[in-house]
């Protein structure tokens, strides 16, 4: 009887602490080790959340388990790692031994992370990155906001509250350590740069915290009285503010403008509806795009992008009933067929022309009516074209444009006609970005392109016998690759100033121009550059003919660096002509319609879906060749 007793206590004690150990880890059910049995569950997720102090992150969990909750079959894990990476290490070690079938991570920092993310990636389990990106392209999938562009909006509405007289802003600056914060107010103080009757107050908190700050608003009390906004990065520090605000008696005069934007009592969005805030700018948490894109993933599924950079929204008392309405007015995709027309820039290269095949075959698997034309480089044959769109009543106009600006007014006109527009590749810059002229951008991330192209002259090209001189062939005069990837190019050019750029000169993104800008260049110089440095392989391709006419040896007199890594590049490389292409990816056509489906469902578009790229030289090209389908 007492060893009877001394079990039934044992067993009682083994059930708390499994029922612990479940709530702990806030998971459904508690997995077999080795994921053996499953009954019922096709797929496990685990979710290594890096702390659940901040309100955002609690946020995200909720929303993941929300929308696992509509799929029966899925289970979800998460573990807390309480800000220390030893212990989010241990954390995925564990969700590995469970049987994960796939990953989704918010990194407590994405330099330590990045190795065991890559582990895990290579050892073939899908890994979702959230919220802070890692470096390189060793995951599945990116999902996060652009904080910088966050603070941006706020700044800009900030701007045209004040008007012309301007005004007095008090800036609330949080946790240092804070990089979501620290983007904020980089953007925010982007945004009110030009305006020089905006005089900006700043207050240094220490934390991000609701207490924090009301009692930093009540010390202020001097400052507050003479100001007329107060911008806060944060739901949490927003609160805080109002309530000082309302105790110090200045609701009234001091308006309050601040970030995050989430649903829940308190939060910025209620505080907006009941006139506390006069703005908040959302900060998407992605929970429900990460169960999306997981499924997807999980399916084998083709279309899934690598990094889906999340949009944010501008809410105020005017547009809250618009603003909650889209976020839930997500239907089931019916399969019908979308007439969509597509302004495609040119036939310049043949990045472009891989880029046309794509787009042409998956609009079929996608069951999408797809009406192209090619607009030969011309912004006027562009508009045309949009315009044609417009009149035929398509449901979906995408535009690859020929340069960034420019676009607002025909853009304008396909949004009164209740047309979405999506640029595919390039973007455009528009005038307000708050008219939301264009639903998402699809296509490569050009700066970083730049960045690894530098990065590789960096790593590769020696400056013991001295300074580098470079070459820069650039595409067309105002495209968004031409622009950024030059800008890219430059960041980590600052940083190096043993290369410089000798020469700059357009050669339009065609193998003539790039032969062109050789060649001038010789007519009026000896030559004495040590490395090219071409925006795309077709101009790399056209000065390395040129260089040749002329006795110089690519690759051995210069060094050539490209963007695109085309199978000609890869030919090149091989024969030991180009030192380095990096990847620019034209085969986004899968990418395109998946979003063209879900524009279709009304979901929610992201600000921007970047697709996958590498960076290749001559000691890797071989291994690779004879896989390039472009
Ligand atoms: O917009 C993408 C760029 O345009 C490609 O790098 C280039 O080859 C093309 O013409």
């Amino acid at each position: 009887m007492e060893k009877g007793k001394k079990n039934y206590t044992k067993l009682i004690l083994l059930l708390v602490i499994m029922a612990m150990t479940i709530a702990i880890y806030g998971c459904h059910v508690s997995p077999s080790k080795d994921g053996g049995s499953r009954e019922g569950v096709a797929s496990i997720i685990g979710v290594s959340q890096a702390n659940m102090r901040e309100e955002w992150r609690i946020a995200l969990i909720n929303e993941l388990r929300a929308e696992t909750e509509k799929s029966p079959d899925i289970q979800v894990i998460t573990t807390d790692a309480t800000g220390s990476v030893d212990k989010q290490l241990q954390d995925i070690d564990n969700l590995i031994g469970y049987g994960i079938d796939l990953l989704i991570i918010s990194p407590c920092d994405e330099v330590e992370m990045g190795d065991k993310i890559k582990e895990v990636y290579d050892s073939g389990i899908p890994v979702i990155v959230m919220d802070r990106a890692v470096e390189g392209f060793d995951y599945t999938l990116y999902i996060g906001p652009d904080n910088e562009v966050i603070g941006q909006q706020a700044g800009s509405y900030i701007a045209g509250l004040l008007g012309d007289k301007g005004g007095n802003v008090v800036e609330l600056s949080g946790s240092p350590t804070s990089i979501q914060g620290s983007e904020r107010l980089l953007g925010f103080r982007d945004a009110i740069r030009d305006y020089p009757d905006i005089n900006v107050k700043k207050l240094y908190l220490g934390a991000e915290s609701k207490d924090a700050s009301y009692d930093m608003i009540i010390a202020a009390k001097s400052i507050i009285e003479k100001s007329d906004v107060i911008f806060a990065y944060s739901d949490n520090m927003a609160l805080g503010v109002c309530d000082a605000v309302r105790d110090l008696g200045l609701e009234d005069k001091v308006m309050i403008v601040d970030c995050d934007g989430f649903k829940g009592a308190d939060e910025g969005i209620d505080l907006v509806s009941k006139g506390r805030l006069k703005a908040t700018v959302s900060c998407p948490i992605g929970g429900k795009e990460a169960i999306d894109y997981a499924l997807s993933i999980l399916h084998k599924e083709s279309g899934v992008p690598k990094q889906v950079i999340l949009r944010s929204y501008l809410i105020t008392a005017e547009n809250i009933d618009e603003n909650l309405s889209l976020m839930n007015a997500a239907v089931a995709d019916d399969g019908e067929t979308i007439k969509v027309g597509y302004s495609q820039v040119g036939q310049e290269s043949n990045w472009r022309l891989a880029n046309t095949r794509s787009i042409e075959e998956a609009a079929k698997v996608f069951n999408i009516d797809l009406h192209m034309e090619i607009a030969d480089q011309s912004q006027e044959r562009q508009f045309e074209a949009i315009r044609g769109f417009i009149e035929e009543g398509v449901d979906v106009i995408v535009v690859s444009p020929v340069v960034e600006t420019g676009w607002d007014e025909v853009l304008r006109e396909a949004k009164a006609a209740g047309i979405p527009v999506i640029m595919s590749d390039r973007n455009v810059s528009v005038e307000d970005r708050e008219e939301n002229l264009t639903t998402t951008y699809l296509g490569a991330d050009f700066m970083e392109e730049g960045r690894r192209a530098m990065r590789w002259i960096r790593d590769n090209v020696k400056t013991d016998d001295g300074k580098k001189a470079i070459m820069e062939i650039m595409g067309n005069e105002g495209a968004s690759p031409t622009e950024e990837r030059g800008k890219g190019f430059r960041e980590i050019l600052a940083d190096n100033p043993s290369y410089y750029i000798a020469y700059s000169s357009h050669g339009d993104f065609t193998f003539e121009g790039g032969r062109r800008v050789v060649r001038e260049y010789l007519e009026k110089n000896e030559w004495d550059i040590d490395i090219i440095f071409a925006q795309n392989d077709d101009m790399a391709l056209g000065a390395i003919e040129e260089l040749k006419a002329h006795g110089i040896k690519p690759d051995e007199d210069v060094k050539i660096v490209s963007v695109d890594a085309t199978k000609d590049a890869f030919e090149a490389m091989v024969k030991g002509e180009l030192s380095c292409a990096v990847e620019c990816n034209p085969v986004i056509g899968d990418q395109l319609m998946k979003a063209i489906r879900d524009l279709h469902c009304h979901k929610q578009m992201p600000f921007r879906i970047i697709t996958e790229e590498k960076v290749y030289d001559q000691l890797i090209a071989e291994d690779y060749i004879s896989k390039r389908i472009y």
